[in-house]
């Protein structure tokens, strides 16, 4: 059975950006009817960022939930700002902060129990794709998440696909391959929890403005999560009208 998702399209600004940019955002970005549009600046910008017509998302949150952990950020302070979506165990973390598999997994356990919406990110980097392993590898980073928060996890969280090799690079995964790990995802998904089919599966890695609506055209891609091309409001706006 076939079911409708509604689209999503989440800016992911990364370390960029700054109180400039927020403002353009607040006044010219425009949020299609039927999709949710997250902007997800980094953490000092999110009191500000807050209150207006889009969505916001964090990019990152501790696993803990308050106490001696010096420059980390709470589900609570997130939810104290009225911030409803956290980006979660984004490859540049994983590789930056060492964050593994399990450690992500505690945190998505985290966001869940605040009532967070997490988009949980996954996806395999070159060496991976070319050994043919691309499926073992995300399905490894999902069912760490499925053993510790169980397999109806999803039914309040976001995935994005997001293979390392694409991100940042220009070299966007043909919407095909997106797909074929799309459909994975939700079949392996389906085989224990038939609400797989209601989630939002989203693409992430070099999406832009000339590729987006081929992209968000394949059958089980529910949108993206845009780095570079999040950082440019004109460039978003046309991203999200192609999920619209
Ligand atoms: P990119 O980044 O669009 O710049 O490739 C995507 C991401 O890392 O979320």
């Amino acid at each position: 059975m076939s079911h409708v998702r509604k689209k999503m399209v989440a800016g992911n600004w990364k370390m960029n950006g700054n109180r400039a940019l927020l403002e353009q955002f607040k006044q010219h970005l425009i949020v299609p009817d039927n999709t949710d549009v997250v902007l997800c600046p980094p953490a000092v910008y999110l009191a500000n960022a807050v209150g207006s017509h889009y969505k916001v998302g964090a990019q990152n949150i501790s696993e803990h939930e308050k106490g001696a952990h010096t420059g980390d950020i709470s589900c609570s302070m997130l939810n104290d700002l009225a911030v409803h979506y956290v980006i979660l165990g984004h490859s540049e973390r994983r590789q930056d902060h060492n964050e593994s598999n399990e450690l992500v997994a505690q945190k998505v356990k985290c966001a869940l129990n605040a009532g967070l919406t997490p988009i949980f990110c996954i996806g395999e980097p070159l060496e991976v794709r070319e050994s043919g392993e691309v499926f073992a590898f995300v399905q490894a980073q999902i069912d760490a998440v499925v053993n510790i928060c169980g397999n109806e996890f999803f039914e309040k969280a976001v995935i994005a696909y997001e293979p390392i090799w694409a991100i940042g690079t220009g070299k966007t995964a043909s919407p095909e391959q997106a797909q074929e790990v799309h459909a994975f995802i939700r079949t392996h998904l389906s085989k224990t929890n038939s609400d797989a089919q209601k989630m939002q599966i989203l693409y992430g890695g070099s999406v832009n403005a000339d590729n987006a609506a081929e992209l968000f055209a394949q059958a089980d891609i529910d949108g993206g999560l845009i780095g570079g091309a999040s950082l440019k409001v004109d460039d978003f706006n046309i991203i999200c009208q192609a999920a619209g």
